[in-house]
Formats: structure tokens, sequence, C-alpha cells
């Protein structure tokens, strides 16, 4: 089988084609946001629903270009107890395809959808923790079967960042990602800065969280950093992945062997605050994690 290296990238934000602008080849890699790239009036809208932000469409394909591109959304809230959103779904598909096609498709692990809510898609402004038993497990499993149908590429789940740990539940948040994986569902984008995160705020450590999880499921990993609000550690892309990150990205990412991508996460209103030098510091570091480590490649992602 033959071995090569993950790609490194960022999740595209309008600050993207500056800072590849100053760095464009350290940046292999870019997953789109189709939430981002369209207004959403919701299922109920009179007439078209999707609205899309077509400058901004123009000019994500001018920078991937030559360059890897997935998809990562948050809008299917796929663990909450409702219906999957077809809809949203077609239209992710469709956004897909008008892109070239993502090489996978990404989802949170969090529940980011409330009925009866008072914007059009309802969306709850936070991804809230989800509970890990068989119920979710079923809703988790077939809404992927639907949406990894529909979209025909490989799908991950991203791991949530959460303020309070939630207490007796059947599974942990690593053996539920295993087992989806196990029964063919997904893979799992690590979010090293989200277990980070939870950790801060009383969860798991990493290295704790990291050696439950089979090596195996991991397809991408996000790094990033947040700040201190109000008692709590927040997941707000505002700085540079902190040295704990770092330090589990190096020990853990080589065990890795079907890691795609290596994904630096920043707000583009935090993109002058963190400086286009410290972010290419950043790109820098994650190549050398890149370098460090060798994977196998799949059919599926090789395209
Ligand atoms: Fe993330």
């Amino acid at each position: 089988m033959k071995q090569k290296h993950p790609a490194v990238g960022l999740l595209y934000n309008p600050a993207t084609p500056d800072l590849i602008k100053h760095a464009g080849s350290l940046v292999e890699y870019l997953a789109a946001m189709p939430d981002r790239l369209w207004f959403d009036f919701g299922p109920k809208a009179e007439g078209r629903r999707f609205h899309r932000t077509l400058g901004a469409i123009e000019e994500l394909k001018r920078v991937a270009h030559g360059r890897v591109l997935s998809g990562h959304g948050i809008g299917m809230s796929l663990p909450s107890a409702i219906p999957l959103d077809e809809e949203f779904v077609a239209a992710v598909a469709t956004m897909s395809q008008d892109l070239g096609g993502f090489r996978w498709y990404s989802e949170h692990l969090s529940v980011f959808l409330t009925p009866r809510g008072s914007v059009p898609n309802a969306q709850a402004g936070l991804g809230l923790p989800v509970v890990y038993d068989e119920e979710t497990f079923g809703i988790v499993a077939s809404k992927l079967r639907r949406v990894r149908e529909a979209l025909g590429c490989p799908l991950l789940l991203e791991n949530g960042s959460f303020f309070t740990p939630v207490p007796d539940m059947e599974m942990s948040e690593p053996e539920f990602l295993n087992r989806l994986h196990a029964e063919g569902h997904c893979r799992t984008l690590l979010d090293l800065h989200n277990v980070y995160v939870c950790w801060r705020n009383g969860g798991p450590s990493l290295s704790e969280y990291i050696e439950a999880l089979n090596g195996d499921v991991v397809g991408e990993i996000h790094l990033g950093g947040g700040d201190d609000f109000a008692g709590f550690y927040m997941d707000s892309h505002s700085s540079l992945t902190p040295p704990e990150v770092w330090q589990a990205a190096f020990d853990f990412a080589p065990r890795f062997k079907q890691l795609r991508a290596i994904t630096f996460e920043f707000q583009e209103t935090y993109y002058e605050r963190i400086g286009s030098k410290a972010l290419i510091g950043e790109l820098e570091r994650m190549h050398e994690l890149a370098a460090a480590c060798e994977v196998e490649v799949e059919a599926a992602y090789a395209r």
C-alpha cells in the first residue's frame, strides 16, 4: 500500500485568501463550510430557501484550485431527535458538486438544532452535549447512512467542545466514535483543541481521551486556540494552538494511519489580532507534524 503524509490546511473563512497570498505553498488543503456560503431562510421559507453568497463562492473556487477540498458543516445536527433536514442535505450535495466534489464531508457530533426555535433554522448558537446511549447511536447511524448516500463521499464526525461533563452515560465519547467506525458509518475528525476545552472544563485529559480512541478512526485533526471567559475555557478559535495541544498532536498523530488532513481553525474576526506571521509559523509547525505522520492511502480518499 502506498504511504504518504496528511495534507496541511485551514478551515476556510473570508480571511483565508489573504493568508494564502502570504503563504500559499504551506496550504495544501481547505475545508469549506456550506453553512457559511448561503443564507438559509429555513424549512418554512416561502420561495427559495437557500440564497447563495455568490462572490464568496467564486473566491473559494479560486483559492481551492489545486488544493484538496472537503466540506465541513454544523447545520445537520445529527444527534438531535428530530428528522434529518433533507433539503439541507440536498443543498450540501449540490454545493459539493458545484465546487468539484468534496473529498470528504465532516459534521459535528453535537446538538445544534432545537425544535420550535425562534430563528429560521433554529440554531442553538452553541453545540450542546450529546447523550451517548443506544438511542442516540441509532439516530446518528441512520442519518449518516442517508447523508452518505446523498453526498457520495466518506463522512467524518467531529468531537464537540463542552462546558460541563455529562454524568452516567452508557458510552464514553471515544467509545461512541469507535463504534460508529466499527459499524462502517464514519470516521472521526479529532479536534484536539476541543478535547483540551473539555478537559479545561472538567472532562478527561487529552491523553486519557485519545488513548481510548481507536487510532484508525481518525481521518482529520483540528488544531486551534481559545480563551477564558466567565470561569470557562472557550473554543473561540481566537488564538494559536496551546502548547499542551501541540504536545498531544506530536505524541499521538503519528499513530493515526488513516489521517488525511491537519487543519488549523481560526475565526476571521481574530485574523489581525493573531497576525499572518504567527499563522505562518503555525502552518510551518503543522508541516513538521505532517512529516512525522506516515499514513496509508485508501482509494476513497486518494482520488
Ligand atoms: Fe473543530
